[in-house]
């Protein structure tokens, strides 16, 4: 077993500079970045020097072949993490992904299938799992002390966080609007709280109300997602978008309705709250508040929770965890956090959740699973899965 990950990091934007790079050089003791990769050569230039990567490159396959890296994290847009994760595999590496892993449950399915043949690591960057509250909430659930869980609901509300940046706006790149972008964090976080249940269907309605209007209302590159950036911009062009700002709806799973009111823009204040109620209690999380009762009276509680790690203060803290955790598996030192059984899920409910819009009616889980000889269904704007 080797003691050093070889690491190399496609796509040298946001989350790469402000996530990845520094949770790789964080795992110094383990993990060595050796090159980093964007399709556009001064980016790649830009980063390497500011990072002090040894080497970078404008072609991932030229990286892949002449690097032949252990591990690689794809941090490209939505549209091209298929066929970058599907070639890193194919040429030995391990991936960590970023979200949404893939456009399509089927093509995430086709990338997991590659890795077990390979007997490589996939993981995607469901990195809210490492938020402290979540982790508590899943303790909670798993430990039984809700006892069972009969309902959950996701409330991801951005007053005003409309991407400004990358191509967020093109369903053909990101897959989708709000709920492929910060709905995927919250279904996986509350499908992993809920003990990954099955999801069996999605009824779901889209709304640009807000993207497709004339609201040029002033807001931060924080309050988009960004860690920097000008305080105030205005609001994204949003002219050629043809992703949806708003998704509500209702997740069937085996044990549990899930509901949700996802949103980069809406007239509310900001949220980021799931609830699971269950037969003993009820909690809400991250900020894990407990709801209960104590003898005959009504009680409510807050744990106290203990810091994680030494990352907890970073602003993107989950990468670091997750990074960590895929380099110790890969050292034979961990199991992996994030299952494919548990991103393949998530994946159904998000595919799930754009035809059921589309269609305005239940979408089931039986239309979009492999059926020998069935008729294939592929998401519009998405790439074949080659499964
Ligand atoms: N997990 C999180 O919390 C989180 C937060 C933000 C973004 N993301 C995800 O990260 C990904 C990238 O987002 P971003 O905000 O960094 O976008 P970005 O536009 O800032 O960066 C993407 C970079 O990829 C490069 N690129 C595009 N195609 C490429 C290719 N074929 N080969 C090499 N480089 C290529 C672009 O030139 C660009 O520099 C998206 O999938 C997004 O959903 C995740």
């Amino acid at each position: 077993m080797k003691e050093k990950i070889r690491a190399a990091v496609i796509g040298a934007g946001m989350i790469a500079r402000a996530a990845h790079i520094p949770a790789l050089l964080s795992a110094g003791e383990s993990v060595e970045l050796v090159a980093v990769c964007d399709r556009d050569p001064e980016t790649a230039a830009a980063c390497a020097k500011d990072f002090s990567v040894p080497r970078w490159y404008a072609d991932e396959e030229a990286l892949l072949r002449e690097e032949r890296p252990d591990l690689v994290c794809v941090c490209t847009p939505n549209g091209t993490h298929v066929r970058i994760t599907r070639l890193a595999l194919e040429n030995g590496a391990n991936v960590i992904c970023e979200k949404p892993l893939a456009l399509s449950y089927r093509e995430g399915l086709g990338l997991y299938r590659l890795a077990e043949e390979k007997g490589l690591c996939l993981a995607a960057c469901q990195t809210q799992r490492f938020q402290r509250g979540i982790l508590a909430a899943q303790e909670y659930v798993s430990e039984g002390l809700l006892g069972t869980p009969y309902y959950g609901d996701i409330e991801r509300i951005r007053r005003r966080g409309i991407p400004t940046w990358g191509n967020f706006l093109k369903r053909s790149a990101n897959g989708g609007g709000a709920l492929a972008d910060i709905g995927v964090h919250a279904i996986d976080a509350i499908l992993w709280i809920m003990g990954n249940p099955r999801v069996l269907g999605v009824t779901g309605v889209s709304s640009r109300a807000i993207i497709a209007g004339e609201n040029q209302v002033r807001s931060s590159s924080r309050e988009c997602g960004m860690l920097s950036g000008p305080e105030i911009s205005v609001l994204a062009q949003t002219a050629d978008s043809d992703v949806e700002d708003f998704a509500t709806g209702m997740i069937r799973t085996e044990k549990a309705p899930i509901t949700f009111r996802i949103g980069w823009a809406a007239h509310l204040p900001d949220a980021n709250r799931l609830t699971v109620l269950g037969d003993r209690m009820g909690l809400t999380a991250p900020d894990m508040r407990v709801y209960g009762a104590l003898g005959q009276d009504q009680c409510d509680f807050t744990p106290r929770l203990f810091p994680l790690g030494p990352w907890d203060n970073q602003p993107f803290s989950g990468h670091y965890y997750l990074i960590h955790n895929v380099a110790d598996a890969l050292l034979g030192r961990a199991r992996l956090v994030i299952r494919p059984e548990e991103t393949l899920n998530t994946l159904a409910a998000i595919d799930l959740f754009y035809m059921s819009a589309e269609a305005g009616r239940e979408a089931k889980r039986e239309e979009i699973e492999i059926r020998p000889g069935a008729g294939e269904h592929r998401r519009r704007g998405t790439a074949s899965a080659g499964v």
